[in-house]
């Protein structure tokens, strides 16, 4: 049974044009994979705690050596380690903030990049066989040809860390002039079709 973990990380529930774009991709998905499970991870509806130093403790501490308090430090970080080893299939979607990703995905990052769990200690990424989505919503446009092409931070970089972790099959579906929308001079809907085609095929694979 094929496991399908989402990231999601906007705060701005119905209106956000990420969210709206991991609305299409799933649908496309489950109709791939009814006998699919879904797990989502919602980065709105909590506050990740950013690596800090009794979690930095627990870290360089190894694990039979754990107190209970580097235990407690390092739950939730294996909680969301766990999600990410279960799923074959990663879908991040995600605003672009200040040309990068926002500090809650970071925060999620940097919680699932574990040495011994999802990179190896020599420096390989340990979660193979695995592919990932990464669904971007952007007020400008960073594509191939655009003038703030060397912007292009926030895919760049997720594409990057899912390698380093061992995901090496990743597509990305970049949704610039997303302002458009919020601007009102496109409907959610037609600014979704533009990208239906690349959405449904990272989902039906
Ligand atoms: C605080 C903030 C910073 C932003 N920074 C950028 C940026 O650097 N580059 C960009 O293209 N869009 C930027 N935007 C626009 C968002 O990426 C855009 O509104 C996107 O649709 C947000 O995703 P969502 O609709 O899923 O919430 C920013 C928006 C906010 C609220």
């Amino acid at each position: 049974m094929p496991k399908l973990l989402i990231v999601e990380t906007s705060p701005r529930g119905e209106s956000s044009i990420s969210r709206q774009m991991t609305r299409r991709f799933l649908t496309h998905w489950q109709a791939a994979h009814p006998q699919g499970e879904v797990v989502v991870r919602d980065l709105a509806k909590i506050e990740l705690p950013h690596v800090n130093a009794p979690w930095l403790s627990a870290y360089f501490t190894p694990e039979e050596k754990h107190s209970p308090e580097m235990k407690e430090a390092l739950r939730l970080s294996d909680a969301l380690v766990a999600e990410v080893l279960a799923a074959d299939h990663l879908l991040i979607a995600t605003p672009v903030y200040n040309y990068n990703v926002p500090a809650a995905l970071k925060a999620w990052i940097d919680h699932i990049v574990r040495k011994g769990q999802t990179l190896g200690i020599d420096g390989k990424g340990l979660v193979t066989g695995k592919k990932a989505t990464v669904l971007i919503a952007s007020g400008g446009v960073y594509t191939e040809g655009s003038p703030i092409r060397d912007r292009d931070i926030a895919a760049q970089y997720l594409r990057l860390i899912l390698n380093v972790i061992g995901i090496t099959d990743v597509t990305i579906v970049a949704g610039g002039a997303a302002k458009l929308v919020d601007m009102g001079e496109e409907t959610m809907d037609a600014f979704v079709a533009k990208h239906a085609t690349a959405i449904k095929q990272a989902a039906m694979v």
